[in-house]
């Protein structure tokens, strides 16, 4: 079954395959450079090619199974399956493996459809009075205590599934700071109307940019990757990430947290070509490579740029070009500057949601938001994430209690937000404030 992107025009994404596709100021041009050079000190020549090779050969084998499965991949669960606990082991590690997947029915259609009508009079209501973008056809709101974002991210169902997702990761029992019990994290809400097109989410992966290299706590968390050994990387190993700074290079699309998966929580239906996400439903492989393609050069003749032993290895930190990658936003890829990948094949279009349903991704999980909007109606999601308890988490969370409960927009939120307070229909935390304080980490 060929992949849905296959079948119709490739969205005008940009590509990033120079240096002057991805600007960059002198200033960064120099980390760029330092950069590159520690992470060829450290690991040498002779790893990061093995890597590379290995990596690549693996890639041979996972797109061909995404092209054959397409969105068979994506594994779809119930939420009644996690609460009576009939996961099996088996869908847990498949799950775990493509990095994403779908639970269904966890907020019942009948309220998700109110929280969308209260949502939709809030935004309507207050136009004018927060931002959003983009600008010539605004979808994101950056709201981030209305009450159906509030009762959203509290909903019983809601938190249970939280901690079992960050259940997926493992941690050592002497890690006494770390746990399942979810952290609320405010993020914005989308509103998307039908036939709006949206090219500004192409392929990429949030958790930082440039920092998965530049910050030696993330750095070390991909070890194996730089050092020949990439399969044995641990992508679930949360002692290895709870003191990664994400936000170690300023940038409105970096948040401060560690986020074990990413979500959405459909209000409306979505589907695909109707304002869906698209996901690559693979981990570690694609981490592996996006993380070791900076280090070669692709070779002249484009008929062999498929085969990895063309690629020479580049040791020139003048030359430190990271393809996709810009210090203050999310690490972008493109079809031509991530070959192997096969983007154009392998970045799948989520199931139909319903109201109510969710869809979750691995921090290191490749996506994008769908170019097209060919529904009639709102396509609406919540961005709700997973996120575990740990020290940096609950003091990011319990500093956004602070600010949110004042009407205050959160640190992440940035200039983007406004005084929420000031708006109709703001309620706060005045319906569920002690559950909230809570699950922001007092
Ligand atoms: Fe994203």
């Amino acid at each position: 079954m060929p992949g849905i992107l296959a079948a119709r025009e490739w969205p005008a994404w940009p590509e990033f395959v120079s240096p002057k596709d991805v600007p960059t100021s002198a200033a960064d041009e120099a980390t760029f450079q330092a950069t590159k050079a520690a992470v060829i000190q450290e690991y040498g020549e002779k790893a990061l090619t093995e890597s590379w090779i290995q990596t690549c050969a693996e890639l041979e084998k996972v797109t061909a199974e995404i092209v054959d499965k397409d969105r068979d991949m994506i594994s779809i669960l119930k939420m009644e399956d996690i609460v009576a606990g009939r996961v099996s082991d088996e869908t847990r590690a498949r799950m775990k493996e493509t990095g994403c997947f779908v639970v269904q029915n966890v907020i019942d259609p009948a309220t998700t459809n109110q929280l969308f009508a209260d949502l939709d009079r809030f935004t309507e209501v207050n136009k004018g009075r927060y931002r959003s973008w983009p600008e010539d056809n605004p979808s994101i709101f950056t709201l981030f205590n209305t009450p159906t974002q509030n009762a959203a991210r509290t909903h019983p169902n809601q938190l249970q599934l939280m901690k079992w997702i960050n259940n997926l990761w493992h941690w050592s029992e002497s890690s006494t700071d770390v746990s399942a019990e979810p952290l609320l994290y405010a993020d914005a809400v989308r509103k998307r109307p039908a036939g709006s097109p949206f090219l500004g989410l192409g392929p990429h992966i949030d958790g930082g940019s440039l920092c998965r290299w530049a910050d030696p706590v993330y750095k070390k968390a991909y070890h194996p990757v730089f050092a020949g050994n990439p399969e044995e990387v641990d992508v679930y190993d949360l002692d290895a990430r709870k003191n990664v700074k994400f936000d170690l290079f300023p940038g409105r699309a970096h948040t401060s947290v560690f986020r074990s998966f990413q979500g959405w929580t459909a209000l409306t239906r979505t589907a695909p070509r109707e304002g869906t996400i698209l996901l690559y439903p693979n981990v570690k492989t694609v981490i592996a490579y996006v993380l070791l393609r900076p280090f070669f050069q692709p070779p002249e003749d484009p008929s062999k740029v498929m085969d990895a032993s063309q690629w020479k290895f580049d040791p020139n930190p003048d030359q430190a070009f990271f393809p996709g990658t810009k210090t203050w936003e999310s690490q972008r890829l493109s079809a031509l500057s991530h070959p192997h990948l096969r983007l154009k094949e392998c970045l799948v279009a989520v199931p139909e949601l319903q109201p109510g349903d969710t869809v979750w991704w691995h921090t290191d999980v490749c996506h994008a938001v769908d170019a097209e909007h060919i529904g009639k109606d709102y396509a609406s999601v919540v961005y709700i994430a997973a996120v575990p308890t740990t020290t940096a988490n609950k003091e990011y969370t319990q500093q956004q209690y602070l600010q949110m409960a004042a009407g205050l927009p959160p640190k992440d939120g940035g200039e983007m937000g406004v005084d929420e307070s000031k708006l109709e229909g703001w309620t706060g935390f005045s319906e569920n404030s002690e559950l909230v304080k809570r699950l922001m980490g007092f």
